[in-house]
């Protein structure tokens, strides 16, 4: 009995000291670094391109960017008391040291595809944008670089990240690590292939379904499609104040989606935000008042192919 007891005790002793050595590792070793590489990329200096690389830049990087000068200069996107801990976003405006004036126009480009800074580090999960176009992509870093007064200067300087105990041990453990991206040219379907391309704008180009899928943690960024609730709402994006506003169902659901929806009220709730009903959406929801008829009509028909699914989503939010 005695000789059991005594057992049990360095049992327990040893799990002890290697769950302490453990959580030691997991929070004071440096977290680790990955391969960064310089893309070649064609950068446009047309002024179409520019304003096309604005529209995308604001609607898709000033989500999280958009600082309060009204500059690219970086703001709270994680709280302390929130499950990854405390991360900013950081300046990208044009300041040589502050903002991406360290950054090459390759670097820009494999942090977008992979996820991984200059220095090496992850930027995280969401920093990532596999399945932009080089085209798309080109554009975007022509705006960051051009005398736009978003992205003039700013001296801000946010803090660096101060990850969660959870954050860093996923780091650590390889659960977050950087996208599968082979360095090859990424093309996107012509317009007149219009499901095509429809579907890049869904799941490329304006990323809808990052937030109108299941839930951030459990979307696939490599295979959007195979996200779990695939555009079927209900994942909570923050606002500004950090108050959760569920997304909604855009599968063509009759219930609970755009099913008994036109293209035209389509249009107009995602250039203004007014839907068919006349409620206004949160303004989580970028407004997309720039697109043109002929990206909301490829959205359209490709949002008509995906099955549809009756989950209630956003409509809690009324
Ligand atoms: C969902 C939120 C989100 C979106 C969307 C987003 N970013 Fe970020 N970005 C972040 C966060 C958070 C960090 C900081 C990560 C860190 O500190 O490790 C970051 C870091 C960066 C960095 C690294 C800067 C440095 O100091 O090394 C660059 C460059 C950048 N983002 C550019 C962009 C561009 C360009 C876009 C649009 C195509 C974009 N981001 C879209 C949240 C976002
Ligand atoms: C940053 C996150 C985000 C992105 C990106 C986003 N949405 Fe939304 N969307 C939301 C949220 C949150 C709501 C619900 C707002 C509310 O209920 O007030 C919403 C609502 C909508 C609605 C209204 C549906 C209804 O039944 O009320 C439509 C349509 C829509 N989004 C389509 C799109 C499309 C298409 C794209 C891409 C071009 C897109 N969204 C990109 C977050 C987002």
């Amino acid at each position: 009995m005695k000789k059991i007891a005594r057992f049990f005790a360095y049992f327990l002793g040893i799990a002890l000291i290697v769950l302490a050595a453990g959580a030691a590792w997991v929070q004071f070793s440096p977290l680790p670094t990955f391969e960064t590489r310089s893309l070649n990329l064609d950068i446009p200096t047309d002024p179409a391109s520019l304003t096309h690389g604005r529209d995308l830049a604001i609607l898709h990087c000033g989500h999280c960017h958009l600082g309060e000068d009204g500059k690219l200069s970086g703001r709270m996107f994680s709280r302390p008391q929130d499950a990854f801990g405390e991360i900013w976003s950081r300046n990208i405006t044009r300041h040589p040291e502050k903002g991406i004036g360290r950054y090459s126009d390759g670097e820009l480009a494999w942090l977008m595809r992979s996820g991984v800074k200059r220095d090496g580090h992850l930027a995280g999960y969401f920093m990532s944008s596999l399945h932009v176009s080089d085209h798309d992509m080109g554009c975007i870093i022509a705006f960051l670089r051009s005398n736009d007064p978003v992205v003039a200067p700013s001296e801000s300087d946010p803090p660096q990240p101060r990850y969660s105990f959870l954050a860093r041990a996923l780091i650590k453990l390889g659960a977050f690590k950087p996208l599968p991206y082979d360095g090859m040219p990424v093309a996107e379907p012509p317009a007149s292939d219009k499901l095509a391309y429809g579907k890049y704008l869904v799941t490329g180009c304006y990323e809808c379904f990052g937030c109108h899928s299941k839930s951030f943690e459990t979307n696939d960024m490599v295979n959007p499609e195979k996200s779990e609730g695939y555009l079927a709402g209900g994942n909570p994006v923050m606002d500004e104040d950090f108050k959760p506003v569920l997304s909604a169902n855009i599968t063509p659901s009759n219930l609970f989606g755009i099913g008994s929806w036109t293209e035209a009220q389509f249009g107009q709730t995602l250039r203004g935000g007014l839907r068919p009903d006349q409620r206004m959406l949160s303004p989580v929801m970028p407004r997309f008042a720039s697109m043109s008829d002929e990206e909301i009509s490829a959205i359209w028909a490709y949002l008509q192919t995906v099955p549809a699914t009756d989950t209630r989503a956003a409509m809690a939010n009324q």
